[in-house]
């Protein structure tokens, strides 16, 4: 059984700088960007960030993608698709799907011209849009951690 448990900490390791990276641009980088801390040119200061920590984010989810599917396989834990209880199984692949689509999808293929010109003609309306997005897919995640934590140590909650 290494291989569940070396997978098992590679999910985790991976997790923790994903979600961990989507906090601190949650708490600390975006409300600094929109304030104008990081500069006048928010549209600026917020791509520096971005194109710096996308790279890190895609290599996670990737890795969180693959050593989940693996531990599922190898554990034989299907059938929990079919029982609510196991909730958090439902949350994590979710979670997994909402950002594989924005990192994969949307940042790179989906042209955002608009996006561009609406950030530098109203940089107040579309950072706050922008950081009201983020909270949401942090509170997902940080729900779907504590489900997963307690629910693979046995937590039965319902
Ligand atoms: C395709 C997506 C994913 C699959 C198939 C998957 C699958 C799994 C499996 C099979 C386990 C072990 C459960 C057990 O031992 O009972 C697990 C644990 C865990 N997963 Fe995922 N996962 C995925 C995505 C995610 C995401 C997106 C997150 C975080 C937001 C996450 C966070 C966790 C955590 C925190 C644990 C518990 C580790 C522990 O305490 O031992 N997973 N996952």
């Amino acid at each position: 059984m290494n291989d569940v448990i070396l997978a098992r900490a590679l999910h985790v390791l991976a997790v923790l700088i994903w979600i961990g990276g989507v906090a601190m641009a949650t708490t600390v980088l975006l409300p600094a960007v929109r304030r104008g801390d990081l500069g006048e040119d928010r549209l600026r200061a917020f791509q520096a960030i971005e194109h710096r920590f996308v790279w890190q984010a895609r290599t996670a989810v990737i890795v969180v993608g693959l050593t989940g599917l693996y531990m599922t396989w190898r554990l034989g834990l299907w059938n929990r698709f079919q029982a609510i209880t196991f909730w958090w199984m439902h949350a994590m692949v979710c979670v997994w799907l909402l950002f594989a689509f924005v990192l994969f999808v949307a940042e790179p293929f989906i042209p955002h011209p608009r996006f561009h010109r609406k950030a530098t003609e109203r940089p107040d309306i579309v950072f706050t849009r922008l950081h009201r997005a983020h909270w949401v897919l942090l509170a997902l995640s940080l729900i779907t951690i504590l489900g997963a934590v307690a629910g693979s140590q046995g937590w039965s909650f319902f």
